[in-house]
């Protein structure tokens, strides 16, 4: 479904990505694991469509996006829950569902969409009207993941959905997460919470200063010697 073949990737003047070559299947739950400034989020911002790669190639489903701008990328069928949410928080929770859907012109199949978000996260029903500023962190969190997938998106890529969330939330998250890939959906989730991510995911890929140093199956990969001592503090 998704296939990155040697892509480079600079921001700022700054070399962030280096010859990453990965491939995700349809109906995989991969993670992306690597601490702070590996280039997790350069690389999902290179995969969108929202930073350039300066050379390599991105293929999503048997087509070339590497060139495309976002907005195309989106209505193939990706879609990016970004690091540290970004949502309006102005603007009232169903507003921002709604902006999650704006490539969409069939009004009928956005209701139907948002019907089917919001019986996946209940609460945003019951507060609709809300501002999504006033809402939690882990309520942001749900809201940015609904917003994500009002796309309808074939593929989804979380960018660090646990950053700044309580143990408890992060389960909840994490479980939210499992039911939409148990239900087909495809994810590819960056972490710096191994633990959690190596739990859920099938396999894993391990960023180091904007390299691939590793892969491997989710459970090799929470065995593995390198990735216990750097990344599961044991
Ligand atoms: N606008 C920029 N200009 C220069 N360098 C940048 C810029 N944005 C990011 N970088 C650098 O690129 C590297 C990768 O950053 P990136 O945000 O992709 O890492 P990350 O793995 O997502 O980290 P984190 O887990 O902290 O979110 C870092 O060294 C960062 O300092
Ligand atoms: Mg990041």
């Amino acid at each position: 479904m998704l296939k990155l073949t040697n892509v480079n990737t600079k921001i700022g003047g700054f070399h962030a990505i280096h010859d990453v070559s990965l491939e995700i299947k349809q109906g995989e739950f991969v993670a992306l694991l690597g601490g702070n400034g590996a280039g997790k989020t350069t690389l999902f911002r290179t995969i969108a469509g929202i930073l350039n790669p300066i050379s390599g190639t991105i293929e999503f489903k048997g087509k070339e996006i590497h060139r495309k701008p976002a907005h195309k990328i989106v209505a193939l069928g990706l879609s990016l829950c970004p690091e540290g949410r970004q949502l309006f928080p102005q603007l009232p929770v169903y507003k921002n569902l709604l902006l999650g859907a704006y490539h969409r012109k069939d009004k009928k199949g956005i209701n139907e969409t948002l019907e089917e978000v919001y019986e996946l996260f209940p609460i945003l029903k019951e507060r609709r009207k809300q501002l999504a500023g006033t809402f939690s962190g882990g309520e942001q969190q749900m809201l940015a993941i609904a917003r994500a997938l009002m796309s309808k998106p074939d593929l989804l890529l979380l960018d660090e959905p646990s950053m700044g969330l309580a143990p408890q939330l992060v389960d909840s998250i994490a479980e939210v997460i499992s039911n939409l890939n148990k239900k087909g959906m495809t994810i590819f989730l960056s972490e710096q919470n191994a633990q959690i991510a190596l739990m859920i995911t099938q396999r894993g890929y391990v960023l180091e200063n904007g390299h691939l140093v590793l892969e491997g199956s989710s459970r090799d990969l929470l065995n593995n010697e390198k990735v216990k001592k750097a990344y599961l503090g044991t």
